[in-house]
């Protein structure tokens, strides 16, 4: 007797689990999926939304007054502005200028920069070939003689149609990169605009002598940003290419002026 119940509840048992099952699983996906509703509906204040929680009526804090967010003390004037104890654009990096602090600026350089002022800084990166605004050329006048502090605020701050770096690029690497247009700039100027030394140093490798000879570049000619680029031979073709960078040598540059 015992053994006819068995077997009848052995034959009964897989029946019954083909005939659930499936609605089995649809009931369990069904009570799980509503489970996870709660999550989907958090309640929550999309930015700026008002709320009735706080007494000014804004769902966002403002920032405690008297504290700074870790990593945001910027008390270095110079550092963080470009700008000097004497209230003016500094001629100076705040830090070192070392051969590796260039290489380090043409790298962001060419990474941040490029696609609009193209890799020799005259304003034709492949974003202008595209219709945004020319920048005006680096090896203008007016910008040849801005103090490298201007650079470095340009980078970080934007100017015109042109947004800062701020955001995207570090402070240290914002003066590497200002330290590099410069590079960009000296690279087309005359040698006679070297100190006498550096002049020295030039004159002795040889052929250089002849470029100070043939140089009929006066500070003047490339006033507006456009022109004279075929008149620097050394630069190869006026248009921005691979080989168009100046590939300074910046081994010897450690302490030198900017
Ligand atoms: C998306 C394109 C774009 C990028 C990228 C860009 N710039 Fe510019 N930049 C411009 C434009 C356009 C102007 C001219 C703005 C104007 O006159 O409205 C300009 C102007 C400048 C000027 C000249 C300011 C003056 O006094 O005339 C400097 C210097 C400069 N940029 C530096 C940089 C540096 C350094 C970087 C990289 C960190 C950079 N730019 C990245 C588009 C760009």
């Amino acid at each position: 007797m015992t053994n006819s119940k068995s077997t009848r509840s052995t034959t009964i048992l897989p029946h019954l689990s083909q005939r659930w099952l499936p609605v089995l699983i649809v009931l369990l996906a069904v009570t799980t999926v509503a489970c996870r509703q709660d999550m989907h509906d958090m309640a929550r204040h999309e930015p700026l939304e008002e709320s009735d929680f706080f007494s000014d009526g804004s769902s966002a804090r403002q920032p405690v007054s008297h504290t700074v967010a870790r990593g945001h003390l910027q008390t270095d004037r110079l550092m963080f502005t470009g700008i000097g104890d004497d209230g003016q654009w500094a001629s100076d990096l705040p830090m070192e200028l070392t051969a590796e602090v260039l290489a380090r600026g043409q790298e962001r350089y060419e990474i941040f920069c490029t696609p609009c002022h193209d890799r020799a800084g005259s304003g034709r990166g492949m974003i202008v070939e595209r219709g945004f605004k020319q920048p005006p050329s680096y090896h203008e006048e007016r910008l040849r003689q801005m103090p490298v502090g201007y650079f470095f605020n340009v980078a970080s701050e934007g100017y015109g149609l042109m947004s800062g770096y701020k955001a995207q690029v570090k402070a240290e690497d914002r003066w590497a990169i200002a330290a590099w247009v410069r590079v960009l700039q000296r690279s087309r100027s005359p040698i006679t605009s070297l100190p006498s030394e550096d002049q020295g140093i030039l004159t002795s490798i040889e052929g250089a002598g002849d470029a100070i000879g043939s140089d009929s570049h006066d500070d003047s000619d490339d006033e507006g940003g456009s022109g004279d680029e075929e008149s620097h031979a050394s630069l190869g073709s006026s248009q921005p290419t691979m080989d168009s960078a100046p590939r300074t040598e910046v081994a010897g540059a450690d302490g030198a002026a900017l």
